[in-house]
């Protein structure tokens, strides 16, 4: 893990690295440093509980959903087929003893990875299942929390730590690609943030306890 304290890389290069398919530099907050007031609300610890109790109640629907409109053979093969084995997903080692800035850090990665990644998803899915309003509803739902939950991160990221860019990588765009390959992308990217999400909220939502 990579922590890039402030001004070590110019402005500029940030702002080129962003653009990057793979691996680039979010900038959590634009100019070159954190604001001194006005990015978080008074309740700011509550609501990223609260989002990511949600993300994690829902997360398994979701997939399950999705596996559903996808139709054969992901229905039938799922094991095999959405083995998230061979794609690229955010490690997430932090556990309980972690320092909270470390699980800070890795949350804010998995969450900016999980929204490009739902990007890809609701795309394909509006282009190959138009017509599955339920799955695309919850996709919507899904993506909606999550920008919530990027922004409430991104504040107590700067307001507890001064952490204003983190390296995030993200996967591969699915642009271009087949509509299976794009189906099992969507499935395997799915599969794994399950199992993740509720590590994440194991580890996450003791932190944050009112203490
Ligand atoms: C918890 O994570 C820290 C690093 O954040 C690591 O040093 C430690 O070994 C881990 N503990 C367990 C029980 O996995
Ligand atoms: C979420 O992903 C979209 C692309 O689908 C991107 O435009 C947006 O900036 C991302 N938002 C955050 C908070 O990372
Ligand atoms: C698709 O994923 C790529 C790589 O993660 C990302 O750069 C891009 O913004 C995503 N596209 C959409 C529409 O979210
Ligand atoms: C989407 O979110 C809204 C508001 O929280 C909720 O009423 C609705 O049931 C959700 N839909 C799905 C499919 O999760
Ligand atoms: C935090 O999450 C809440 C609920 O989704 C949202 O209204 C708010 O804009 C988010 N961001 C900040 C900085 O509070
Ligand atoms: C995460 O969701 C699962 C499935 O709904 C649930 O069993 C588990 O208790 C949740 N974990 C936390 C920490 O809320």
């Amino acid at each position: 893990m990579k922590f890039v304290p402030a001004g070590v890389v110019p402005f500029v290069a940030l702002l080129l690295l962003q653009r990057r398919p793979v691996a680039g530099r979010a900038l959590l907050v634009t100019g070159s440093g954190c604001p001194s007031h006005g990015l978080c609300r008074s309740n700011v610890q509550e609501q990223t509980r609260r989002q990511v109790a949600v993300l994690n109640a829902t997360a398994q629907e979701l997939f399950s959903l999705y596996l559903k409109c996808q139709g054969e053979p992901f229905s039938s093969e799922s094991d095999k087929l959405c083995n998230p084995a061979g794609i690229f997903f955010p490690a997430f080692r932090v556990n309980r003893t972690s320092e909270r800035k470390e699980v800070m850090v890795a949350m804010y990665k998995l969450f900016a990875f999980l929204n490009a990644s739902l990007g890809n998803i609701t795309r394909d899915q509006e282009e190959l299942n138009p017509m599955a309003k339920e799955l695309l509803e919850r996709l919507h739902n899904t993506t909606k929390t999550t920008r919530g939950l990027i922004s409430n991160l991104t504040c107590l990221l700067c307001k507890n730590y001064n952490i204003f860019q983190v390296d995030v990588r993200y996967g591969d765009s699915s642009r271009g690609k087949s509509a299976f390959k794009k189906k099992q992308q969507g499935c395997q990217v799915l599969r794994k943030y399950v199992q993740v999400i509720g590590q994440a909220a194991r580890v996450l939502l003791p932190h944050l306890s009112p203490s």
